[in-house]
């Protein structure tokens, strides 16, 4: 049963239909889920696939991701499902949006994922002013959350979400967390339009302080939700403290949310990475598979 006074949404982050059901059943509710080409190179038809020397057709890869997210959209009745277009450094706003339109038909509660880069904000805009619903990931820092506010301005809320990731910020020892504080604190002068999914969870920690902070939603792997479930699914008190003592601070800057969003600063190194490996590890799954000598 959902607590009583837990006011973020909670997610499940993987791409195992067999996780969700059970986290489903053991919390007694979940209210969506987000996938990512690695997390997809992970569900356990895939490892089969690749154990066998196996690997997909460019086609086939997005029917097996197709089936994937459709019956993690059975499972979660009117959950949102994110779903994450290719992009690689080189991908162009249009391709990515063609790519969004089609993933956007596959069920009824997809939100698209695009990185937040130039070219992803680019076609992200388009995609809301077409109606999609989006969600901005590997994003870092408090400019690329400005940029996606702006590019989305005139968006409904529940339309668009913005997915920063602490736990790759707390692997180089910076306090993940205070981007997710900065970036609510900054969205608090706006008009709401853009939710806060705190994204890259790595620990119950993570979980009980981005409750604290009221993101709008958190998503977290099985493991973590699992483990709140065993402490009984605990909300943090008044006096919760979230202890990043070996972590540096990012310190809150002041950022208005009045500019273009080709005005911001949005890069980071850590979002060109992440575009790195989120495509290496679709490409392991579509790569040719070895020819078995007989
Ligand atoms: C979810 O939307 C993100 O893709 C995911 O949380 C990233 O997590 P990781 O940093 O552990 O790969």
């Amino acid at each position: 049963m959902r607590p009583q006074k837990l006011k973020t949404r909670i997610f499940l982050d993987g791409g195992d239909p067999e996780e969700t059901k059970e986290i489903r059943s053991s919390l007694g509710f979940l209210d969506g889920q987000t996938t990512n080409p690695t997390l997809i190179s992970k569900n356990p038809e895939a490892i089969k696939r690749l154990e066998r020397g196996e690997t997909f057709g460019a086609e086939e890869i997005l029917e097996f991701y197709r089936g994937v997210v459709t019956e993690l959209c059975g499972l979660i009745p009117g959950g949102s499902v994110s779903v994450e277009v290719y992009a690689d450094v080189t991908t162009e706003a249009d391709t990515m949006l063609k790519q969004a339109k089609d993933m956007f038909s596959w069920i009824a509660n997809a939100h698209v994922k695009f990185p937040t880069t130039r070219e992803g904000l680019k076609a992200a805009g388009w995609a809301v002013q077409a109606g999609m619903r989006v969600n901005m990931t590997l994003c870092f820092s408090q400019e690329q959350a400005a940029a996606v506010y702006t590019a989305t301005r005139g968006a409904k809320k529940g339309q668009v979400f913005v997915s920063p990731f602490v736990g790759r910020l707390d692997d180089r020892g910076e306090n993940g967390m205070d981007v997710i504080a900065n970036i609510l604190r900054m969205y608090a002068q706006g008009d709401g339009h853009v939710e806060v999914l705190t994204a890259s969870v790595r620990n119950i920690e993570h979980l009980l302080y981005a409750l604290k902070l009221e993101s709008d939603i958190v998503t977290a792997p099985f493991e973590v939700l699992k483990t709140w479930r065993e402490k009984g699914m605990p909300l943090p008190g008044e006096t919760y403290h979230y202890d990043a003592e070996q972590l540096k601070p990012i310190p809150y800057k002041e950022i208005k949310l009045d500019k273009k969003w080709e005005d911001y600063d949005i890069r980071h190194e850590l979002t060109t990475k992440g575009m790195e490996r989120f495509s290496e590890d679709w490409k392991r799954l579509v790569k040719p598979a070895k020819r078995k000598i007989a």
